[in-house]
């Protein structure tokens, strides 16, 4: 990466300063999307494809004893059962639910594959499979287990610092309470599919992905070919939220599917085995015990969580991660268990421990507030963390006292009672409540191709993936922004292996890592333009210096003399009518592990509770973030309002139910599986402060896909608490529970 400051161009110095400034108010690809032209893994037309559909276990422990596929290979339109009984051995560590034994983990484990000619005649098949089973008692109830927890086997991150019994001791108000949320299920619209085919050792798939890269390793460590034999596309991910970050075995088994086959195969997961086999939010119980001093300061913070694993993954949600760095205290400690279940692998979702944490920790600092009789922001000021309290490093940037300014006064915070149960209109009562949110700031390294053509237009291809939130977009307008020119005449490739890498989509990390990787490849595209003008004879810029040579609206001129200009058609027409372009790499500051890179945000809830029924409405949601520069206002504030509807979910309807008998998802379906419809929300209010964070990459720019779920939920409960007095701790919301609190 060339630091602004060191690069010879002053525009690019401009560039950074003004980012954002040819902002596409459209989507990119939001023509394509709407008129159907994108297309989705599943939706690629291949010759002669079969269909598959994944045969899922019955019994949540114990092994496959025995699978007589006589009748189902009779079955109209079957071409292939692939069973562990003589499924091909694969090189995948930890070879879990690819069919290579007969272990069976928890209900729902894929078990066998049925490839026929269409999916009626696959599912209809898979029905006549004779399954015998040698079950095992399994465990399934997290309670009844709860005191078995042990500790991750490579540790859970876990924090201490100062002196717990001796600040305890000191001090006059103590918390100590229990939290818990439940198991959730991510759900995009799109649900997991994969197209594969083979010629030869060369594999071709379509998939429906958070990380093409990590698709493309996986599928060659399985099938053990070189990763330049696997070729991955996706060009639109119909949402992930991080269920697609993983590589899940359906991927793997599509491939192996289509080599026993000698056919392709597509591959695509039905909404009720979107529950279990492809990751779930865990469940937490977090203990929290929060000491303070009478004037409101923080002396003890102890964060202890606890949520299930599978039995094939040391999976964490890591919900008291964030308590580390949030608020300053002389003493905390924070840790994460773990209890075994006959379930499926927990894995990212949407703010992963964060989204969790911040209902414990946000719900625990409202109680405290309330005992010490001080406002809950007054409460977050008191222990406003100056600098990174884990390792004292100074914060790269951080704006939060702003966002509990900006959104009080939006919100209007100061009508609030806090005396709870005080507010009525009619049949109503009316709470206010309120959280901090945050989530950490990551980066990596990512290549980007910018290409200038003799026909005026650039094109740019990166090798990630758009899951839905804007990438084509920023990436549109970085190129634009640096080369000076309409974004209009940008066109961008994503979602291919053979594009120059670049990381997942995920963590947040996606704009901070993709805009600087295109940045430099474009920077560096248009010196080649220039020093190709300046050694040109024929050019009007023909010997002039290098620093004095910009770029505007397809032009190359002389800064100290605009009169001197071609556009970039002429030059290029007139050098064989050739591209010029260039292959970049943007590094991670160098500096980086002086300081700590972190957003953050402050969001208001107002609730109305019936006061018969309990019914709860969230009637207005304000929120305002530190995320750095708003690289897109449209793309950007669409993220965060999806965030807070994500926790208006959270705190009211989501939670994945597991049978106690038999381990499967009851609700693996949309009827049971509560999640907001539009006449459950109401007024979402949001902002972003877009001050550029320049410590943390040259743009400025920090993530902003998961911020928006953190703390929604806690400020949520808050004000059902400030509303009528009744405290609930336990996720979600539901009026039977604040009935009986
Ligand atoms: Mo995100 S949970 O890293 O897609």
């Amino acid at each position: 990466m060339i630091a602004p400051q060191d690069h010879q161009d002053p525009q690019d110095h401009q560039t950074h300063a003004k980012l954002g400034r040819r902002q596409l108010s459209h989507r990119y690809d939001g023509l394509a999307k709407v008129t159907g032209r994108a297309k989705y893994a599943a939706e690629f037309p291949v010759e002669n494809i079969a269909y598959a559909y994944v045969v899922q276990a019955t019994i949540p422990s114990g092994t496959i004893a025995s699978i007589d596929q006589a009748a189902a290979t009779r079955a109209a339109g079957v071409h292939s059962i692939i069973t562990p009984f003589n499924a091909p051995k694969l090189t995948v560590p930890g070879n879990v639910n690819i069919l290579q034994d007969t272990n069976v983990f928890f209900s729902g484990q894929p078990i066998a594959v049925v490839v026929a000619r269409s999916l009626p005649e696959a599912e209809q098949a898979a029905k006549l499979l004779r399954i015998e089973y040698k079950a095992q008692p399994a465990k399934l109830d997290f309670n009844a287990v709860l005191k078995d927890a042990r500790a991750p086997k490579r540790g859970g991150g876990d924090s201490h610092r100062g002196d717990p019994q001796a600040s305890l001791a000191k001090a006059t108000v103590v918390i100590d309470q229990t939290y818990s949320t439940p198991i959730q299920n991510h759900n995009p619209m799109e649900p997991h599919a994969t197209v594969a085919s083979w010629e030869g050792d060369k594999l071709n798939v379509y998939d429906a992905t958070q990380g093409i890269s990590g698709a493309q390793s996986s599928l060659a460590r399985a099938f053990s070919i070189p990763p330049a034999n696997v070729h991955v596309q996706c060009p639109f991910t119909g949402g992930g939220f991080g269920s697609k970050g993983y590589v899940w075995s359906h991927t793997i088994l599509a491939a192996m599917a289509a080599k026993v086959a000698q056919r392709p195969v597509k591959l695509v997961l039905g909404r009720n085995q979107m529950f279990g086999p492809v990751g779930s939010r865990p469940n937490t119980s977090q203990h929290i015990k929060l000491a303070a001093s009478s004037d409101g300061k923080l002396l003890l913070q102890q964060h202890d969580s606890t949520c299930y694993t599978s039995l094939i993954s040391d999976w964490i949600e890591s919900a008291a991660g964030a308590t580390a760095l949030l608020y300053d205290s002389e003493s905390l400690t924070t840790s994460h268990s773990l209890v075994d279940l006959n379930l499926g692998m927990g894995t990212w979702m949407r703010a992963p421990g964060e989204a969790t944490g911040s209902v414990g920790l946000e719900i625990a600092l409202d109680e405290l507030a309330e005992k010490l009789n001080i406002d809950p922001i007054q409460l977050r000021l008191i222990n406003y963390a100056e600098k990174d309290p884990r390792q004292g490093l100074p914060w790269s940037s951080k704006h939060l006292r702003e966002c509990y300014t900006q959104a009080a006064d939006r919100f209007g915070w100061s009508k609030r009672t806090a005396q709870t149960g005080q507010h009525r209109e009619g049949n109503k009562l009316i709470g206010y409540g309120m959280a901090t949110a945050n989530y950490g700031a990551g980066r990596r390294p990512s290549s980007a191709i910018v290409r200038i053509l003799p026909n005026g237009r650039v094109f740019v291809g990166v090798g990630t993936q758009d899951l839905g939130t804007g990438t084509y977009t920023i990436l549109a307008q970085t190129a634009a922004d640096t080369l000076f020119l309409d974004p209009a005449l940008v066109d961008v490739k994503l979602g291919d292996s053979t594009l120059p890498p670049s990381g997942g989509s995920g963590g947040s990390t996606t704009a901070a890592s993709v805009c600087p990787g295109v940045y430099d490849a474009a920077v560096k595209a248009k010196l080649k333009l220039v020093q190709l003008a300046i050694a040109d004879t024929q050019s009007p810029l023909h010997g002039a210096a290098e620093e004095d040579v910009q770029t505007k609206d397809g032009k190359l001129f002389l800064k100290s003399n605009p009169q001197r200009s071609e556009t970039f058609t002429t030059l290029l027409g007139r050098n064989g009518d050739t591209p010029v372009e260039a292959i970049a790499t943007s590094e991670l500051a160098k500096d980086r592990d002086t300081f700590s890179s972190h957003s953050w945000g402050a969001i208001f809830a107002e609730v109305a509770v019936d006061a018969d029924t309990h019914m709860v409405q969230v009637c207005r949601m304000v929120g305002t973030y530190d995320i750095g520069t708003l690289i897109n206002q449209t793309t950007g504030i669409n993220q965060l309002v999806g965030g807070v509807v994500w926790g208006v979910s959270m705190a009211l309807h989501e939670e994945t139910l597991i049978d106690p008998t038999f381990g499967r998802t009851v609700n693996e379906n949309f009827a049971d599986y509560h999640v907001p419809v539009n006449a459950d929300i109401h007024q979402i209010d949001v902002t972003a402060l877009d001050i550029p964070d320049y410590k943390f990459n040259p743009l400025g720019s920090r993530g902003i896909g998961e911020i928006g779920i953190t703390g929604a939920a806690a400020a949520i409960a808050n004000a059902i608490y400030n509303a009528t007095g009744k405290r609930v701790r336990d996720l979600p919301i539901t009026l039977d529970k604040i009935m009986n609190a």
